[in-house]
């Protein structure tokens, strides 16, 4: 385990997540469609990833942002929030529209945001935690009070549905949640760390400024997820573990006090291992990988968009997340609000 690093906020202000929204996308693959894709079996994926099926946003001209401003629009519905009270929108996405503008800019438009701050963040699956730290500042600095945060992504833009590998692991989805000030409930903690030694392990080898795309790139097959599964695998295992477990340390948390892991949804080995060293029952573990597969920056607050009704003001949760880069992190908080 890495050295333990006192980097617990003393601020008055929490950021508290005041209400969560989900979009997926109505078209679902199946395993047993993806078996007539490629070789493999509805047995072999269930087993391996804990995954049956996985949304993919179909039609023309839709993008990341898509998916985004529709998890946006509900989540402003539902808290009954005016656009024009929305003080700073981040989107977390590995699969933004364009490479410039950001997601975050096309949301907020497509939901009548308008004159704000917005950006994308790009931390692989560990984006939605990375873009609640950074979020949390400015609600804790009292700079602002009410901040969206999305997390969105069009895997099957970037997934090879040749790799039998790949192709069976991922899904497209949004969530997105409000945080404002509360002086009881909210973010205690957050932990980011990345080590950018991984990339070989996984990454998109073309599209970017090292490779721009070409013909050629096109042909190669390099613009689509590249993924060595099994050292993907051992580093997320570990580095899941290391995140809940010095959240816990830490801020003095014991398995009988924490009422839920959030973990990033890649792998329910993964996230059974991570439940085992926290020693952490099933029950208080969320779980939607059956359902969405990995929708990378998507996959924590489509977590708590399904089970919202199960939680309670004061439940104490981590999240913790680990993904391409490689990038990881986590943050203990306080649920604030009870089923509406
Ligand atoms: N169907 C059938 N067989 C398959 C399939 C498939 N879909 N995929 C792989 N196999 C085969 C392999 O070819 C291999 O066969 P071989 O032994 O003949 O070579 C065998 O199954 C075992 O392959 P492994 O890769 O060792 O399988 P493993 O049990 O590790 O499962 C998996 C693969 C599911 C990809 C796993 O390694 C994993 O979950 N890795 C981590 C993923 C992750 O956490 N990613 C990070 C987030 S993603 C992001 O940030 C964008």
């Amino acid at each position: 385990m890495s050295k333990i690093k006192k980097t617990i906020r003393k601020s008055a202000l929490r950021a508290a997540i005041t209400g969560v929204y989900g979009y997926v996308p109505p078209d679902v693959l199946s395993n047993a469609e993806l078996a007539q894709m490629v070789d493999t079996s509805d047995e072999w994926i269930f087993e391996r990833t804990g995954i049956k099926e996985r949304r993919i946003l179909k039609g023309k001209g839709l993008g990341t942002s898509h998916m985004g401003a529709q998890a946006v629009r509900g989540l402003l519905a539902k808290t009954a929030t005016a656009p024009a009270d929305v003080d700073l929108l981040i989107c977390a996405t590995t699969t933004p529209d364009f490479v410039f503008p950001s997601s975050a800019n096309l949301i907020c438009d497509m939901v009548g945001i308008r004159n704000i701050g917005s950006f994308d963040v790009q931390a692989a699956c560990s984006g939605f935690v990375y873009a609640l730290t950074i979020a949390s500042q400015f609600i804790e600095t009292g700079k602002f009070r009410k901040i969206v945060v999305v997390g969105a992504d069009k895997m099957s833009a970037i997934i090879d549905y040749t790799d039998r590998a790949t192709c069976v692991l991922f899904g497209d989805g949004a969530g997105a949640v409000l945080l404002e000030p509360s002086p009881k409930y909210g973010i205690i903690d957050t932990l980011i760390r990345s080590d950018g030694a991984g990339m070989p392990h996984l990454h998109q080898k073309a599209g970017g400024s090292r490779m721009p795309p070409t013909a050629e790139t096109v042909a190669k097959r390099l613009h689509y997820v590249h993924q060595e599964g099994a050292a993907v695998y051992k580093f997320a295992i570990a580095r899941m573990a290391e995140v809940a477990t010095e959240l816990m340390k830490r801020n003095h948390l014991t398995t009988d006090k924490l009422d839920w892991l959030v973990p990033h949804q890649a792998n329910k080995r993964i996230i059974e291992a991570t439940a085992e060293r926290m020693k952490l029952p099933a029950q208080r573990v969320m779980i939607t990988i059956h359902k969405y597969g990995n929708t990378t920056a998507a996959s924590i607050p489509l977590c708590l968009w399904d089970y919202e009704s199960k939680l309670k003001a004061g439940d104490r949760m981590i999240f913790a997340a680990f993904g391409g880069g490689f990038t990881w992190g986590g943050v203990y908080l306080t649920w604030a609000y009870d089923p509406r």
